[in-house]
């Protein structure tokens, strides 16, 4: 890799600009430099009016994920020379399926909206004895659910869904694998507040196991296998009467999400 590589970027005000449009940096490079570290010495030493988030700059606090080379990232973990080798130089968007604020920052609402949309903590039917100043849950719930609890809320897997792309409603798989990491804990006694708002098109039902969530998330969460387990548990306790074959969806509350 030379000392220097183009980074392409959408750049979008809507204060100034009418609509997107591409911009090109000369970046100077170092051996193991990430696309976090690039964007950095753009702001810093080419133009600081550019936006994009980030923070832990390890993986951590899921702020900066972006498109990079067309794939939905975590700037931070991906590697400039590897986005080099395929393209010849590093091509950035922001985040598909959420509305631009500025360059590569998106309005999180509606992910957030829907993350609270299913009642993501543990909902446990009694407290524990007073002499227990712990819930443990058994060995195998957690190897079941250690993965799930990982999500570092960076919208990857929002914006690699196409049924997000297509269905403003959808929950997305970001809440879905969240339901899934309480709704199988044995400790909790929720099934009736959460999984009720799940049996529509708009939440388990509207997955098609596409399963570019799971090949995105940066943190390896199996996402579509818990969706397909919290299929399987509709359709079990749908088969004892304990829940309705199917509910209309409820509409998410406020300004939903433009796509760009
Ligand atoms: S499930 Fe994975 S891709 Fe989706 S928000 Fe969590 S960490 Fe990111
Ligand atoms: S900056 Fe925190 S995950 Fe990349």
């Amino acid at each position: 890799m030379g000392s220097h590589v183009v980074f392409q970027v959408m750049r979008y005000d809507p204060r100034r600009d009418v609509e997107p449009y591409w911009a090109e940096y000369d970046v100077p490079v170092d051996e193991g430099d990430t696309v976090l570290m690039g964007l950095m010495r753009i702001r810093e030493s080419l133009d600081g009016s550019l936006a994009f988030r980030a923070s832990c700059r390890s993986g951590i606090c899921g702020s900066d994920g972006m498109v990079i080379n067309g794939r939905s990232q975590l700037a931070c973990k991906t590697q400039v020379a590897a986005m080099v080798a395929v393209r010849g130089r590093v091509v950035l968007e922001p985040l598909r399926n959420l509305r631009y604020v500025k360059d590569l920052v998106v309005d999180q609402t509606p992910f957030w909206k829907k993350f609270r949309r299913v009642e993501p903590y543990l909902m446990p039917a009694a407290a524990p004895p007073a002499a227990e100043r712990r819930m443990t849950m058994p060995q195998d719930a957690f190897d079941l659910l250690s993965k799930a609890s990982d999500c570092i809320f960076c919208e990857i897997c929002y914006s690699e869904c196409p049924i997000n792309g297509i269905d403003r409603g959808f929950l997305g798989p970001q809440a879905l694998i969240k339901a899934f990491r309480f709704e199988f804990d044995p400790r909790d006694d929720g099934a009736a507040a959460r999984l009720a708002p799940l049996s529509n098109v708009e939440g388990v039902w509207g997955c098609r196991t596409v399963f570019n969530c799971t090949d995105a998330c940066p943190k390896g969460i199996p996402i579509t296998e818990g969706i397909q387990r919290l299929k399987r548990k509709l359709v079990a306790e749908t088969l004892a009467g304990m829940q309705p074959a199917y509910r209309s969806p409820e509409p998410v509350e406020g300004p939903e999400v433009a796509s760009s």
